[in-house]
């Protein structure tokens, strides 16, 4: 075994331990170290058997000063979160749970996490769709989702802050559970893909992604999420009970809706959408 590649499930928390394979996936830490240098020198990656959550680890140590380059993966997650509230659910081996933590200062927040679900389907496949604002869909069942969160840092005002990427990809199949349809999973596309070799293709190509949006804004993402948009000229409903037709993306990231009373553009974190029908 390359020794360019950490086990998993043998560390204390919080500590990335290199050595055998000890019965938890495989983990390309310094591989993906090597290819994310030129972009981010300092960047650390941790890797853990089990985490509440990874978005709360590292907003929890942003809080109390810790604004380091950080890529912490968790085997398991004790009580992983969605957006909008909800909670995200996944198996060890099964699923890749992760999350990027840096200091970021784009002039305008606006459409980061559309540019974050861009680059992870771009890595990933050509067959994946993105489904705004940020999931990822294969068939129109959802493979992957972001939730970003930040934390101020620094002088009180300032446009820099500690932003905290949280991805969660379905690698192997597994049953609907509660759901009426079963969830995708990145296997149909890729067989016998890890949760490893999936980190390994999409790490890099993020954090180039946000880089580029710090130095760009969202513009440079904006066709490239329009080419797969998996809403576009769709009936759709928002959670608010607006109903009509999803006609792209704007260049702020904005969903466009052509309703009866005109043409809505809907930013709000807060707004779901789905198909109609
Ligand atoms: C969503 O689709 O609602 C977003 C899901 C985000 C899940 C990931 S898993 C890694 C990170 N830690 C969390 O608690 N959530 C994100």
């Amino acid at each position: 075994m390359s020794t360019d590649w950490l086990a998993g499930g043998a560390g204390a928390p919080g500590v990335a331990t290199a050595g055998a394979r000890a019965g938890g996936s495989v983990w390309p830490a310094a591989l993906i170290r090597e290819a994310v240098a030129p972009l981010l020198a300092d960047l650390t990656v941790e890797v853990v058997p089990e985490v509440a959550s990874t978005n709360s680890e590292l907003m929890q140590r942003a809080r109390v000063g810790r604004a380091e380059a950080v890529l912490l993966v968790a085997e398991h997650q004790t009580a992983g979160r969605g957006r909008l509230g909800r909670g995200w659910t996944s198996r060890a081996g099964d699923s890749l749970t992760f999350s990027l933590g840096l200091p970021l200062a784009p002039a305008d927040w606006s459409g980061l996490s559309l540019a974050v679900g861009v680059s992870l389907a771009e890595s990933l496949h050509p067959r994946i769709q993105l489904k705004w604002p940020n999931d990822l869909w294969l068939a129109d069942r959802k493979l992957a989702g972001v939730l970003i969160e930040t934390a101020s840092f620094g002088a009180a005002g300032a446009s820099r802050r500690y932003v905290v990427i949280g991805i969660g990809i379905n690698i192997s199949p597994r049953d609907a559970g509660g759901l009426s349809v079963p969830p995708a999973a990145l296997q149909e596309l890729l067989p016998a893909v890890s949760p490893g070799e999936a980190l390994l293709r999409v790490a890099a190509p993020l954090v180039q992604a946000v880089r580029v949006f710090e130095a760009s804004g969202f513009a440079p993402f904006q066709a490239r999420f329009n080419a797969r948009d998996a809403l576009r000229d769709r009936a759709v409903v928002l959670s608010d009970g607006t109903a009509g037709v999803a006609r792209g993306i704007g260049e702020a990231g904005a969903l466009l809706v052509h309703t009866a009373g005109g043409t809505q553009s809907v930013t709000s974190a807060e707004v779901s959408v789905r198909p109609a029908g």
